[in-house]
């Protein structure tokens, strides 16, 4: 896989406007960008954080994969996003490898990116997106 490097990191937290200020203070991040991925079931920020980023994620509800995860395991590490190409080729690259994956085919993440993500039990316990722009 062509990867080009580590887009973002996603963090799953409680409180968003909490979490935006504490990263604020503690690392200088600014907000890039803030939107409801209704897809998702997130209200989600993009932070930059000198020339990385982080994605911050605070859950629509408690049925949605963020409120379970939060509920399950607290704030936190959630997931690694890795910027490609082209996802959708690499998701067909990947199932025809037989490697278990969450989306068949991309979806529109933030920025009307395409995004996917990879189950955990094939990256050794780390939920893993793809992102590319499309
Ligand atoms: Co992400």
């Amino acid at each position: 896989m062509a990867v080009k490097g580590i887009h973002h990191l996603g963090v799953a937290v409680g409180d968003l406007d909490a979490a935006v200020e504490a990263y604020a203070s503690l690392f200088g991040a600014h907000v890039e960008h803030r939107e409801t991925v209704a897809d998702q079931g997130v209200d989600a920020c993009s932070l930059r954080v000198g020339e990385s980023r982080v994605e911050l994620l605070s859950p629509l509800g408690e049925d949605t994969p963020v409120g379970k995860f939060l509920a399950k395991r607290g704030p936190g590490m959630h997931h690694v996003a890795f910027e490609v190409d082209d996802v959708g080729f690499e998701l067909d690259r990947l199932s025809a490898a037989g490697v278990q994956l969450i989306d068949e085919r991309p979806r529109r993440g933030m920025f009307g990116l395409d995004v996917a993500f990879i189950h955990p039990d094939a990256t050794g316990g780390v939920l893993a997106e793809l992102v590319s722009d499309g």
